[in-house]
């Protein structure tokens, strides 16, 4: 067991600021004390095996992305990340913890889903990975499967109202999950987008030659997420269940999910970095000269970029400020443009869904603090402490405190990151959705449960240092 101080440093937690000093003992933080590292006459720093130097830096807990996809087979393919790359590249980006989506098919035992999904990261990942279950056919044995998942850590699961054919569920099926949802306090997690009319649009949009990618944003139309989104509240308010609604993207959805909060409901709200810096106009109709009017193939996703004029943007900054948004992660589902994007060409429908984000999160949020949108505290709070409150993690993760998991990030304000492909991207992608932009601040050292993962010199971590993440119910509902 080996001892780290970390000195120096503004400790950054949900609750506010403070200069401290970090103590770390084996895979725990013992120690949050006044700078001077100094207790009961002992100078700590003599006597612990590594000193790490934090001033003029922020040390907060490792972010925690409760949205990601590794390995999904999804729109004809497997998203590009495996739980290795993809949680390398947490690593690079300071996240130190990732909830991923187990995946259940119509007609499939949920234990299978469960146990290929632990198969695929078992062994495999860079920082600490929990599951969520996603049940795409429910049915008299799913809804059965359910009552063990609290046992097996796992106490979320999505359902789609989008997808018709692959992973969609029916007003009926929702009703019945959510009793569940109700009934044994796992959190229903929601990806809101009337899917049925949306298949009808999009098909309208392909016949009269709307073929290219920025036509996938027109389909899915903000209607269509509002009126989800509402319904979602509905039924989850005849039933009692907990519900999170993921990827929330247009403003008038944020609306309802205020509402609903307004009227004392347990309702909360995700968003993720695309909604809150790309549109449908800049990203899904750009155009190049390596892929014509196809490049906005790399940012389709669901639900989509929305309009800026429409204002959509910054509803999802100000919801975030206000707290009618509560998390950010980033719906990490990546595919390359070349074989994969590719397979979308003449026909948007076809087009994987899906952007790679999860190296970016910390530095993009971190941004919302540069321009004056949200406050350190909160930027820390919305990519770690609520997520680790809402989804059963609170006390091992999300907080720099005496007990904690020493998972724990160094961030330097005065750094500088550029975002990009051929600069700073470790996600196993073809591209990024986020090249050019340049970063104000820097992940400059990582630790994940007491090892140091990255440090000055890049990645020095593991694969199967992380550990599977065996969750408990939510500390987040009312
Ligand atoms: O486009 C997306 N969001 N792909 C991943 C699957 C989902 O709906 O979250
Ligand atoms: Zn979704
Ligand atoms: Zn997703
Ligand atoms: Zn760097």
């Amino acid at each position: 067991m080996s001892t780290t101080l970390i000195t120096g440093g503004t400790v950054v937690n949900a609750t506010g600021t403070a200069t401290a000093d970090v103590l770390v003992d084996g895979e725990n933080i013992v120690a949050v004390l006044a700078p001077g590292s100094a207790l009961l006459g002992v100078d700590l720093a003599q006597n612990v095996d590594a000193v790490v130097d934090a001033t003029g830096k922020y040390v907060i807990p490792g972010g925690i992305d409760a949205h990601t996809h590794m390995e999904l087979p999804f729109g004809g393919t497997n998203a590009s990340d495996t739980f290795e790359t993809g949680t390398r590249a947490a690593a690079w980006g300071g996240t130190t913890s990732i909830i991923d989506f187990a995946v259940q098919r119509y007609g499939e035992r949920v234990e299978d889903g469960l146990a290929s999904w632990h198969a695929k990261a078992a062994g495999n990942c860079a920082v600490d990975y929990g599951f969520h279950q996603i049940i795409g056919g429910v049915d008299e044995f799913s809804l059965k499967a359910m009552d063990s998942l609290i046992d097996e850590g796992i106490t979320s699961f999505k359902l789609f109202m989008a997808y018709p054919g692959v992973f969609y569920s029916d007003d009926a099926q929702i009703l019945k999950a959510m009793q569940k949802s109700a009934e044994t306090g796992l959190v229903t997690m929601m990806h809101a987008e009337n899917g049925p009319a949306i298949d009808v649009l999009a098909q309208q949009l392909y016949e009269t030659g709307k073929t290219s990618p920025y036509f996938h944003g027109i389909a899915r139309a903000w209607q269509m997420e509002e009126e989800a989104t509402h319904r979602a509240i509905m039924i989850a308010d005849l039933t009692g269940a907990p519900l999170y609604v993921v990827h929330v993207s247009a403003k008038q959805a944020v609306e309802q999910i205020a509402a609903a909060r307004d009227r004392g409901r347990n309702v909360f709200g995700e968003t993720c970095p695309q909604y809150l810096y790309l549109s449908l106009e800049e990203q899904l109709g750009a155009s190049s000269p390596e892929w014509g009017d196809f490049e906005g193939a790399k940012w389709v996703c669901s639900t989509p970029l929305r309009s800026r004029p429409e204002g959509h943007q910054d509803a999802m900054w100000q919801a975030l400020r206000t707290n009618d948004l509560q998390m950010v992660s980033t719906d990490h589902c990546p595919f390359c443009m070349k074989e994969q994007k590719e397979l979308g060409r003449g026909d948007f429908r076809a087009i994987p869904n899906g952007i790679g984000s999860i190296e970016h999160r910390m530095d993009l949020m971190y941004q919302g603090v540069v321009t004056g949108q949200i406050s350190l505290p909160r930027w820390v709070e919305l990519t770690s402490t609520t997520p680790a409150r809402m989804f059963g993690l609170y006390g091992r993760k999300g907080a720099v405190q005496p007990g904690a998991d020493a998972d724990l990030v160094i961030y330097d304000p005065s750094g500088h990151t550029s975002i990009g492909y051929e600069k700073t991207h470790h996600m196993n992608m073809d591209h990024s959705a986020w090249e050019g932009y340049e970063i104000d601040g820097h992940v400059d050292w990582v630790m994940s449960r007491g090892s140091v993962i990255v440090d000055e010199s890049g990645y020095v971590g593991s694969k199967g240092h992380g550990q599977f993440l065996k969750r408990d119910l939510s500390q987040y509902l009312l």
